[in-house]
């Protein structure tokens, strides 16, 4: 669905995940030159165990239902981090009052972290102010997902 990655103009486009099987998934799915997965958790990532260039554009969904506000925080400023200049940081989490919340609790056993929009901002708590300039939180059309997204400055003035 992504028009960037069916044209192919992604120069590259890396895959992080903790689960192999995923990624073998991906790669069979996805049989793309450009395309590099990577095998790593969270806790890799924080503890620079996962070597990345610097990054146009990180964009991660489905994970941060899984980390408490704290790890999550962390999260955020490393990958805010590995970021390029002007680059652009977009993350999701199902929120507290989505719709499907309570089938998914009783009957898949699937008990995620909820959050609402002032959480979803506090997550950039670990980013210093001054290193970015764009903060948009929103929804999906159903009103089930919150999408937090962040866009580095292209130059960041000391002090
Ligand atoms: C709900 S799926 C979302 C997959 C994909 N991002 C998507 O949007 O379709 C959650 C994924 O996060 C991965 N995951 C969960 N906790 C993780 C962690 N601590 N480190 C790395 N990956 C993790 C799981 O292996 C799983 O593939």
């Amino acid at each position: 669905m992504c028009s960037a990655i069916a044209l192919r103009r992604i120069k590259k486009w890396i895959v992080i995940d903790q689960d192999e099987g995923c990624l073998n998934r991906i790669r069979q799915k996805y049989r793309l030159a450009e395309l590099e997965t990577v095998h790593g958790s969270v806790a890799d990532l924080l503890r620079n165990r996962i070597d990345l260039g610097p990054i146009d554009c990180f964009y991660s969904a489905g994970l941060f239902d899984y980390l408490s506000q704290r790890l999550a925080s962390r999260t955020v400023a490393k990958m805010f981090d590995y970021l390029r200049p002007g680059g652009l940081l977009v993350i999701s989490n199902f929120a507290a009052d989505s719709s499907g919340r309570d089938f998914m609790h009783a009957f898949m056993d699937w008990n995620l972290i909820y959050r609402d929009e002032r959480e979803m901002r506090q997550l950039t708590e670990l980013v210093p102010k001054n290193h970015f300039e764009e903060l948009r939180v929103w929804r999906d059309e159903l009103k089930n997902i919150i999408y937090l997204s962040l866009r580095k400055k292209t130059s960041i003035q000391s002090g």
